[in-house]
């Protein structure tokens, strides 16, 4: 299969078929990600609360950001890399912005990078570009605004907040941007902007008409822990799974009964013979 490219998913577009994305912070899912052929690995800033337990996305960091990517970097072989840009990271001047995106194109190997907000950061993007970046935006519910948002709440409900998102999705695609991620909207709105762009959208929480969907990894998989948003469908319960796994080796431990013998090394014939003499 292909190595999945910028190109390569503008194509997809024009064909009409579906662009699969996901997000991965480590080798181990990263490898599983890339060997099942899924076309995006986002290293979402979502690693914020899946990965290190935080309440919202806002407090993690470049250098974090670049942790995670390297690990995930080392296992993807196919898909494009995505990598997130951190709240903070972009949002003081657009010099400090565009040197944060080289760090993780030289430092971490990403193949592009996302970045949340509309018309806003179309003079930004258009400096990232120029640098040989690509970009990818992400209107709608974005969870770096949080606080002026009041919550994580469907965004693009009124007749004024659908024609600003509306003019946001033009504004990022004539900026430079390669694909758009529509979060959290209603799913007629999601359908107008993916006929209205040449670029693709990635849905999430944005119904079914999108060029393409994104997850998080541990909200399909089950290994986030508070209830699913309505979007999210549960594909495993590895959470159950690990857990019963858990239990069990706890209970093999206390009785004893790991490890057996044949999980043991053992001495060498000659060894035991010197032992006996
Ligand atoms: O951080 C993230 O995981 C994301 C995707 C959900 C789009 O931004
Ligand atoms: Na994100």
């Amino acid at each position: 299969p292909a190595k999945v490219t910028v190109p390569s998913l503008l194509e997809k577009k024009l064909l009409r078929r579906p662009i699969s994305a996901i997000t991965a912070y480590d080798y181990a899912s990263a490898r599983l990600v890339d060997e099942a052929g899924l076309d995006v690995v986002l290293v979402g800033d979502s690693l914020a609360m899946v990965m290190q337990g935080h309440e919202n996305t806002l407090a993690v960091t470049m250098d974090e950001m670049l942790l995670y990517t390297r690990g995930v970097r080392r296992a993807v072989k196919r898909a494009l890399l995505v990598a997130d840009m951190p709240f903070g990271s972009y949002h003081t001047d657009d010099r400090e912005a565009l040197a944060n995106a080289i760090r993780f194109v030289k430092e971490s190997g990403a193949e592009a990078v996302k970045l949340e907000g509309g018309r806003e950061r179309a003079e930004l993007i258009r400096r990232i570009t120029a640098a040989e970046i690509p970009v990818m935006g992400h209107i709608g519910l974005t969870p770096q605004s949080v606080h002026r948002m009041g919550g994580y709440k469907v965004q693009g409900k009124t007749m004024q907040a659908i024609d600003e998102l509306r003019t946001d999705a033009l504004a990022l695609e004539e900026a430079g941007c390669f694909a758009i991620v529509l979060e959290g909207v209603p799913r007629e709105l999601a359908h107008i902007i993916t006929e209205e762009l040449r670029i693709p959208t990635i849905g999430i929480g944005a119904g079914p008409d999108c060029d393409g969907q994104i997850l998080v990894l541990h909200d399909m998989m089950a290994m986030t822990f508070s209830p699913p948003a309505k979007f999210v469908r549960r594909y495993a319960d590895v959470a159950g799974v690990m857990r019963k796994a858990l239990e069990v080796y706890r209970h093999d431990v206390e009785a004893r009964t790991f490890p057996a013998d044949a999980e043991s090394y053992h001495f060498s014939r000659e060894v035991r013979e010197l032992m006996h003499e």
